[in-house]
């Protein structure tokens, strides 16, 4: 997999247009979807539009935000996936994914979440991604260990409690390592 759009076996990810806002109301006007999300991130979603604003907005800044993603077999927005600067600020970048409540359980928040990764590591160069969640969102949680995240620790994000998961790049190395090819090539 190369490039933007992204192609999945199921799932086209791409950018978000304002068109997409019906659809993205029924992914995110949904009270049981938006169950782990603070007050604070419920009122900058509290209406598609604004979702859509804010990261087509992050989009143009950085050069990759949360994504549409689409059902290939519907050809439905079923909900968003992928990278964007942590709470919308950064340094860190964080993965995330929010799907309509009937596209649940296919595997797709794992198939669009292992593409975005891919994404993140081979075309953007990144070192390293986290994804923070609700520490009782179960399912966020086991999507992010089927992707190879590995739990950090505890924190505070989008003014609620949190879970942080991290995974390094493939090509990451770590400073041993590299002391050891530096060492091999003397
Ligand atoms: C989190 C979310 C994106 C996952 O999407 P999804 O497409 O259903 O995820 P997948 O089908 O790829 O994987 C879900 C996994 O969680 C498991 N799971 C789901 N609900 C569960 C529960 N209540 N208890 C235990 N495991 C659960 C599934 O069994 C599956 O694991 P498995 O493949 O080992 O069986 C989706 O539930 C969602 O949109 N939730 C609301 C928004 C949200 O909370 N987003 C995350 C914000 S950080």
């Amino acid at each position: 997999m190369t490039g933007f759009p992204i192609h999945t076996p199921r799932l086209l990810i791409r950018s978000f247009t304002l068109d997409d806002a019906e659809a993205m109301f029924k992914v995110l006007g949904d009270p049981e979807t938006m169950r782990f999300f603070s007050i604070w991130l419920a009122k900058l979603v509290e209406n598609a539009r604004g979702f859509i604003r804010w990261v087509t907005g992050m989009e143009r800044e950085y050069g990759y935000s949360f994504w549409a993603v689409v059902e290939k077999e519907s050809g439905e927005v079923i909900g968003d996936c992928g990278l964007a600067p942590l709470e919308g600020r950064g340094p860190q970048v964080e993965l995330g994914c929010d799907l309509r409540r009937d596209k649940w359980n296919h595997g797709y928040a794992t198939e669009a979440g292992a593409a975005s990764l891919e994404y993140g590591f081979n075309e953007l160069k990144l070192d390293r991604i986290i994804a923070v969640t609700h520490p009782d969102n179960v399912a966020a949680r086991r999507v992010v260990e089927k992707l190879g995240m590995v739990l950090e620790g505890k924190g505070r994000h989008y003014g609620g409690e949190s879970v942080i998961y991290a995974k390094r790049s493939p090509q990451h190395l770590p400073r041993d390592r590299l002391y050891m090819i530096f060492m091999e090539n003397e």
